[in-house]
């Protein structure tokens, strides 16, 4: 696998010299709180934008795409009226935030021409990478395609250790696109069941930008915002060092040398770049299982696409004479949990051909309740895909820690709220339930969710 890595980079390397320099890396607009507040009023709506040369009708939070980055601190207040200006209602989910569902409501419906206020204290003791975007069952697949999702930063005290503060931090939505007639592709049959996938791999919006780095370690915060696309990160002749994932940071930075985001995933890398050059940020062949249509004889037949083709997402240009940081040593103990008082079984399953998706043998009802639990006590989620695809397994409101999958513990201890299950696999999952209320836990690629593979989660 290594040696057709460094094969396909070598060949894009060329193709990419040949060619002029891509775009500078652009960076979503920020919006930071003030005095312990974040007040701010977005819109939902219909956006004509320049986008990789061309000229596209997305739908944007606020005019941009991706929306604004929201920067927060644990204990501010976030205070934020959605106005939706499309035809159709929406509503916004906090993915990964630990707030009450009464707030974080995914049975909301905002319909066209009004508003909602989102308000909420940030969690003490939240750091990381979450983001936001539409959550109305049946819709948020095309909704999301079209461009409506922003992330948010929780700062911590932890980034003023030298090692963190020094580096120089990006901000790296991964949100593939695909454009027909001057607005995002319709779904077809097939995006139903695979998931929609676009040809335009975009970060923050623009086609394989050029990243000047002006310092020589990097801390990129990753967010998979794509519907259905599987990032398998890799840096050209350097190491990633994971220092965080969905929901926080790890115990110790962790060597890698490639990294997988399923879609909802988020992660921080440190990059730590020891010679001068231009090195590609690349996602790597990955086969997630999904299925293509094949005429043979007259009869369509479903047959496995096999791997993505690999693509270049960055350039990356390291400064002079590159001197990295130190790694930190330490980052975040993680808490010891108390014992599970239950051990729960959630089976995910397909029905292809029809685009339908199951878990525990039934589609999404909001008026049934699948699991009732108690706040405050902690359960083991035994998550099994004996499904033919991958699935990523997300639950609102309750992050976990993943113990094991596919029988293999998990390589680190930090607070997740999406886990990649391949076909076949368990994943093992220690469940803090946090906030009393309905909540619930659902397939990332957003189509599955969309066609039923979602369960009503509620704890009292
Ligand atoms: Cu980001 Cu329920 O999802
Ligand atoms: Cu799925």
């Amino acid at each position: 696998a290594r040696r057709s890595f460094l094969q396909a980079a070598a060949g894009s390397l060329v193709l990419g010299l040949a060619r002029a320099q891509g775009p500078s890396f652009p960076e979503p607009k920020v919006v930071r709180s003030q005095g312990g507040l974040l007040s701010l009023k977005l819109s939902a709506t219909p956006t004509p934008l320049a986008l990789a040369g061309q000229r596209a009708t997305l739908l944007t939070y606020g005019g941009s795409f991706p929306g604004p980055t929201l920067r927060v601190r644990p204990r501010d207040t976030v205070r934020l009226t959605l106005e939706n200006r499309l035809p159709e209602p929406t509503n916004l989910h906090w993915h990964g935030l630990p707030i009450s569902p009464k707030v974080d409501d995914p049975f909301l419906e905002i319909p066209p021409g009004e508003s909602w206020t989102y308000e909420f204290a940030v969690p003490k003791e939240l750091a990381g990478t979450f983001w936001y975007h539409p959550h109305l069952h049946g819709r948020v697949a095309p909704q999301l395609f079209a461009g409506l999702l922003g992330a948010l930063v929780v700062e911590s005290s932890l980034d003023a250790i030298p090692e963190l503060r020094e580096a120089e931090e990006h901000l790296l939505v991964l949100k593939d696109l695909a454009l027909q007639g001057g607005r995002p592709a319709p779904h077809t049959p097939m995006d139903w069941m695979n998931g929609k996938e676009g040809d335009l791999v975009l970060v923050n919006g623009a086609l394989r930008p050029t990243l000047v780095a002006q310092k020589a370690t990097l801390r990129l915060r990753l967010l998979n915002a794509s519907n259905a696309r599987y990032y398998r990160l890799a840096l050209q002749d350097h190491p990633l060092y994971l220092i965080a994932a969905d929901g926080g940071f790890l115990e110790e930075p962790l060597e890698v040398s490639e990294l997988l985001l399923a879609p909802g995933e988020r992660a921080e890398v440190l990059v730590r770049l020891r010679k001068e050059g231009r090195f590609l940020l690349q996602a790597l062949p990955y086969d997630r299982g999904a299925m293509g249509m094949m005429d043979m004889g007259g009869m369509a037949h479903a047959m496995p696409q096999g791997p993505s083709r690999p693509e270049t997402l960055l350039y990356l240009i390291a400064p002079k004479n590159p001197k990295p940081l130190p790694l930190p040593k330490a980052l975040s103990p993680f808490p010891t949990l108390p014992a599970p008082v239950v051990t729960r079984r959630l089976v995910l399953t397909e029905d292809m051909m029809a685009a339908r998706f199951f878990i525990n043998g039934q589609v999404f009802d909001h008026r049934r309740v699948d699991l009732k639990g108690q706040a405050q006590t902690v359960e083991v989620w035994e998550v099994e895909n004996q499904g033919d695809m991958d699935h990523p397994f997300h639950l609102h409101v309750h992050p976990f820690q993943v113990l094991s999958v596919g029988g293999r513990p998990f390589p680190y201890r930090a607070w997740k709220d999406v886990v990649n299950l391949k076909a076949g696999e368990v994943a093992r999952l220690l469940v803090p339930l946090r906030e009393k209320g309905r909540t619930v836990f659902h397939c990332h690629i957003v189509e599955h969710e969309d066609r039923g593979m979602m369960g009503v989660l509620e704890v009292g």
